[in-house]
């Protein structure tokens, strides 16, 4: 609602769907305590021509979540970096690639090439030139390229031109600085102290662009930021899973698509924005939308187990009194119609308004994690609560 989120064009092959593995859901992802050469056995056999390296690009905040997802979907074939940028995932993975297109919480996904070398000309010369063909040989045969482009500190100099040239050539792809399908980054290293890193996407889009989004709606929420809310909640087949204020249905879409569940209901009072969940939610089972007020939901006491909300905020909302009000009548139907145990994922801009709220309620919810995320220009806070076991009142 009324917030200036930035929207790309979508429509892209939606990544696959997992299956959840509960327990390794709430595991803490499995990550190397040292950096990758060192783990292949040294910087002799190591990181330079270790070609099982790749990075997630995510929202920032998100970088946690993203590693256990990769963990979940991935298993053992995958050893997470510790790092300190909150808006990549840096890690080794031995399994195939294409499975890495299933990433729900990532941005894209890139091959990372690390080069000891101290230009970035030299990565286009020599014995380094084959690694870096190779890597965009791996990523056409997977998917359709036929141009590239080159994101870099300085890329309009001499020395990218001259590489421009080079993995033209090598490549057989054409140049194209603007609308480039293959995104090839080059940056100084960053899992070690010296040297060079390339990076290839696999994907001629973002991973972020859903083939399910048919209809756009002004403050959808951002499909990675709806998967990683809902992989916080756990799913699992037997779910009854509630979206508050579904808008144009992000989280039922993203939720259907990580496993299924026994029942999906999304509910907004508003026809036009229900309206266009039912196109974007046109192939998803065991669904109903319902067009109610969030303070009277006609669902029974108890009757859901995984709640979530990406709640009203910003300029067209307006008067605060009134989303004070609306998060309160939230908050009391959560408290009502979830179960015992189950779980609760919210999203807003407006925290203060929402812990107050939740404050009245405190009785029937505890906090198991709360993150901020950035999102375009805006930080909002993502909040995961379980209900605890006291029936609910309506006195409370
Ligand atoms: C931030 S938008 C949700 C966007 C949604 N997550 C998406 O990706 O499209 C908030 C939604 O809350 C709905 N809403 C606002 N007040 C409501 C109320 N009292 N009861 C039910 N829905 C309400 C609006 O119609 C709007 O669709």
């Amino acid at each position: 609602m009324g917030r200036a989120r930035g929207r790309k064009a979508r429509n892209e092959r939606e990544a696959g769907a997992t299956s959840p593995d509960r327990g390794a859901q709430r595991s803490a992802p499995k990550t190397a305590s040292r950096g990758p050469s060192n783990a292949d056995g040294g910087e002799k056999t190591g990181l330079q021509h270790n070609e099982r390296l790749f990075e997630a690009e995510v929202l920032d905040g998100l970088a946690p979540i993203c590693s256990e997802e990769l963990v979940r979907l991935l298993g053992r074939q995958v050893r997470v970096f510790p790092s300190s940028n909150p808006s990549s995932v840096s890690f080794e993975y031995s399994g195939d690639p294409a499975k890495l297109l299933g990433l729900r919480t990532a941005v894209a996904v890139f091959r990372l090439l690390y080069f000891k070398v101290p230009h970035p000309l030299t990565i286009v010369q020599g014995a380094n030139l084959p690694r870096l063909k190779a890597a965009i040989a791996a990523a056409r045969a997977r998917e359709r390229f036929k141009t590239f482009r080159i994101s870099a500190a300085g890329s309009e100099s001499k020395v990218f031109q001259k590489i421009k040239n080079a993995i033209a050539s090598a490549s057989g792809l054409a140049n194209d600085e603007q609308e480039g399908q293959m995104s090839i980054r080059f940056r100084r290293a960053r899992l070690r102290p010296f040297g060079w890193d390339v990076l290839v996407r696999l994907t001629p889009l973002p991973l972020s662009a859903r083939a399910w989004r048919v209809e756009n709606m002004p403050g959808a929420l951002n499909a990675t930021i709806a998967a990683a809310m809902v992989l916080q909640m756990d799913p699992r087949p037997t779910d009854q899973f509630l979206n508050l204020m579904c808008g144009s249905g992000t989280l039922i879409a993203e939720r259907a698509a990580i496993c299924p569940a026994k029942r999906l209901v999304g509910v907004d009072n508003s026809r036009e924005a229900i309206a266009k969940a039912r196109k974007n939610l046109a192939r998803v089972a065991s669904l109903t939308l319902l067009e109610q007020d969030v303070g009277k939901l006609s669902l029974q006491d108890g009757s859901m187990n995984a709640l979530c909300a990406d709640l009203p905020w910003g300029r067209l909302i307006g008067d605060r009194n009134k989303l004070q009000g609306c998060y309160e009548e939230a908050l009391r139907e959560m408290s009502r119609v979830c179960s015992a145990g189950g779980m609760l994922s919210v999203i807003t801009q407006e925290s203060a308004l929402f812990e107050k709220a939740l404050e009245r309620h405190r009785e029937y919810w505890t906090l198991d994690r709360s993150l901020r995320v950035k999102q375009a220009d805006y930080k909002p806070k993502l909040y995961v609560l379980k209900r605890r076991s006291k029936a609910y009142s309506a006195e409370a």
